[in-house]
């Protein structure tokens, strides 16, 4: 089953195939970093508009690379949502009517349900076995802080989520209180490497037992802090700052992974791509348990929607949205 995905719902316009949900035949990205740059955020019309713009080259790129025509494929899929309204409505309006123009059926994706699928697809040689479940599952992205137990396929419960802003989120609005760069995630990553992840002492927000997160009381000591110490090295706090978030993050995951007795644990979204977080996760529950895509495969793309939607084929518990749906949950 060979499907062409689209992935429109913030700012990366990905197309992909893959085949039988794990085989990427091929995934290229039109990335709005340097566009979003200039305004050191996303403003979505602009966002929408580059869509439009990148969507048509990167079709025929997609298809032209995988080596396949639209008539050899057997599906389309793109991602309904969570995301921008208007992002998300060009690429699902764009892929419905190319799916209804081809006759090929077309299959609504949660973008959420991407990030986890995206441990599905094959990076390696040879190709490394399918996921163990039960899984416990951390998704942290620009917009979501989820951790989630998965049982079977597509059934996915809900134990925490952030209480404000998410993960990416905190990474983004530190690294620009600290002058870094958009995104600001692997630019916190980078300038991290050189400094002192004890040289600031920072909250870490456990709210006692629950599986919840919350990262904006760290936002606001590392601000607090850098006004009081205008001469602070930026990359210990910004060492400081990835180690108190991902202390966090790692810490509630082994807990889960334990409480549940996860058979894997996958991480998700942009923020998986961190290395320091990777690293606090593998320490407490094995790097033999953990799984993490490469991080291409953890920022948005069109492969993870491929992978996400020949899963939701395979196993139809919930319905496939057709309508975009920019507040669907994973849980
Ligand atoms: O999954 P994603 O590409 O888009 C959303 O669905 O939101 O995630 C983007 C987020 C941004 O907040 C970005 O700063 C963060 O992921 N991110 C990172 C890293 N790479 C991307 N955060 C920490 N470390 C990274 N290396
Ligand atoms: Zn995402």
């Amino acid at each position: 089953m060979k499907i062409l995905a689209f992935e429109t719902s913030c700012d990366e316009t990905g197309v992909a195939v893959v085949e039988d949900g794990r085989r990427i035949r091929s995934n290229v990205l039109a990335s709005q970093i340097a566009t979003h740059q200039k305004t050191g955020g996303i403003v979505p019309e602009i966002a929408a508009r580059e869509h439009l713009r990148a969507i048509d080259p990167l079709v025929e790129d997609a298809l032209q690379s995988a080596g396949l025509t639209l008539r050899e494929v057997d599906c389309v899929a793109a991602t309904v949502g969570p995301g921008l309204i208007g992002c998300l409505l060009v690429g699902a309006n764009y892929a419905r009517a190319l799916a209804l123009g081809a006759g090929l059926p077309f299959v609504g994706v949660n973008h959420l349900e991407g990030h986890v699928y995206a441990n599905w697809l094959i990076t390696g040689d040879p190709p490394q076995p399918e996921p163990e479940l039960p899984a416990v599952v951390l998704v942290v992205s620009g917009a979501h802080s989820d951790l989630v137990v998965m049982e079977q396929h597509r059934e996915f419960r809900l134990l925490g989520r952030t209480i404000d802003d998410a993960a990416g989120e905190a990474f983004d609005k530190v690294a620009r209180l600290l002058g870094l760069g958009f995104p600001g995630g692997p630019e916190i990553e980078r300038v991290a490497r050189s400094g002192d992840p004890k040289a600031v002492p920072l909250p870490r927000a456990w709210l006692a037992d629950s599986y919840d997160f919350s990262f904006s009381g760290v936002k606001t000591a590392v601000l607090r802090y850098v006004r009081e110490h205008p001469d602070a090295s930026v990359s210990d706090v910004a060492a400081s700052f990835q180690r108190a978030v991902a202390e966090v993050l790692a810490e509630k995951t082994a807990r889960a992974a334990a409480e549940y007795g996860a058979r894997s644990v996958l991480l998700g979204g942009g923020v998986a791509a961190n290395l320091a977080l990777r690293e606090e996760i593998a320490k407490r529950v094995g790097p033999e348990r953990l799984r993490v895509p490469p991080p291409r495969l953890c920022t948005d793309n069109g492969a993870m929607v491929g992978a996400a939607a020949f899963y939701a084929l395979r196993y139809r518990t919930a319905d496939a949205p057709l309508a975009v749906r920019p507040n669907m949950k994973l849980a």
